[in-house]
């Protein structure tokens, strides 16, 4: 980091393409991009968030889940997790808030959601959240620890 941060003027990184994480690890690829390249230590980083976000509360220990989600909820998809990796959030969600009829859906890059390992009421869907969001319908985005949540209004 200090080798980057004197080449680049001390001024913060904008670009994921050109961070101390390239001159750290020595690739030209982001973050994402290298944990795919590389499918050990990828594999590792999911076990770890895996892992960590079994000790965080979940979005839903920070939201009014059944007042604003599940109070007149008519059926369908009720949570779609952005991002979502292993899976492991939407699982602490339904066990802790099971809500009969209702579908989860769980994105994240292809390879990601393929190890997933998920079952009903979970979908898996790849989607790179740089693009339009393919699941239609109106939401609300649910912030937590930087991470990314939409769910039905
Ligand atoms: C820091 S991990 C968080 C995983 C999980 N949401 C949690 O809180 O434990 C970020 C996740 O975003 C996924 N991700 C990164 N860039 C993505 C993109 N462009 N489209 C979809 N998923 C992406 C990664 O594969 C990874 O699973």
């Amino acid at each position: 980091m200090p080798e980057w941060l004197e080449n680049h003027d001390y001024k913060p990184p904008l670009n994921t393409l050109d961070c101390p994480w390239q001159t750290g690890v020595g690739t030209d690829l982001d973050f994402f991009g290298w944990h795919q390249a590389n499918p050990v230590q990828g594999e590792r980083f999911n076990a770890v968030m895996q892992g960590v976000a079994s000790e965080w509360k979940t979005p839903m220990d920070l939201y009014p889940v059944q007042e604003r989600l599940i109070d007149g909820f008519e059926g369908g998809v009720l949570v779609v997790d952005v991002g979502g990796g292993l899976g492991h959030d939407l699982q602490r969600i339904i066990d802790r808030d099971p809500v009969p009829a209702a579908q989860y859906i769980l994105q994240d890059f292809a390879e990601i959601v393929a190890a997933a390992p998920v079952k009903e009421p979970i979908t898996t869907m790849a989607h790179d959240f740089f693009t339009d969001q393919p699941v239609q319908g109106q939401y609300k985005d649910i912030q937590n620890c930087g991470e990314l949540m939409l769910t039905r209004c």
